[in-house]
């Protein structure tokens, strides 16, 4: 049996370490765990109004991938310590409603970022995804100074490799309801 994980970028920027750590995950996953990337760029900002019309065809797309994966990895960039508000507008369309998609989602944070390496954005993150119970695996990693760590699109320093690769077996022990050491 495979495995989906479903990698949500919280970066539109072309060049985005963030995305490179979800490129990275591509390559570091379990083999039976693959992971998809999901950008948000045609993700309007959330609005009622619009909602109670109807989902917008690339707020549906998203509800729809975050039903269908096993498992989400939400890479989370930091600004003035909190989460990007491309990925918070994400998580406010799939939240709504009683068949939101992220309830118990079994979910990985991870972070590229400036000085903090994304801690803020990460503690902000768990406090959002608490109203849906989304199961938020411990520790998350954060990458401080991204840039020195990503060379040409690719992370290239062991140790952060190292850090996901344990992240994503811990991902997949959380979907499969065991621990790492079963
Ligand atoms: C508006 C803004 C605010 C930022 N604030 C923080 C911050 O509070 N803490 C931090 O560690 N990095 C901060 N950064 C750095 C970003 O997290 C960093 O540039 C990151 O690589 C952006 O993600 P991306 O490469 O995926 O686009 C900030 C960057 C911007 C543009």
């Amino acid at each position: 049996m495979s495995l989906t994980v479903l990698g949500i970028t919280g970066s539109l920027r072309k060049g985005s370490y963030n995305t490179a750590l979800l490129r990275a995950c591509q390559e570091l996953a379990p083999d039976d765990v693959e992971v998809e990337i999901h950008r948000l760029s045609e993700i309007p900002l959330y609005d009622r109004d619009v909602e109670v019309q109807g989902f917008p065809e690339p707020v549906a797309a998203l509800r729809t991938a975050i039903a269908e994966a096993d498992g989400l990895l939400l890479a989370a960039p930091e600004y003035n310590h909190s989460v990007s508000g491309v990925l918070k507008n994400a998580i406010d369309w799939a939240s709504r409603g009683k068949d939101s998609p992220l309830d118990h989602k079994p979910t990985a944070l991870i972070s590229a970022a400036g000085g903090s390496g994304g801690k803020h954005a990460q503690d902000h993150l768990r406090q959002a995804l608490g109203h849906n119970r989304v199961r938020v695996l411990e520790p998350a990693v954060g990458i401080a100074r991204a840039w020195d760590h990503v060379e040409d699109g690719v992370l290239v320093t062991d140790e952060h490799r190292r850090a996901l690769q344990a992240l994503l077996v811990a991902l997949r022990a959380e979907i499969l309801g065991a621990t790492v050491d079963d």
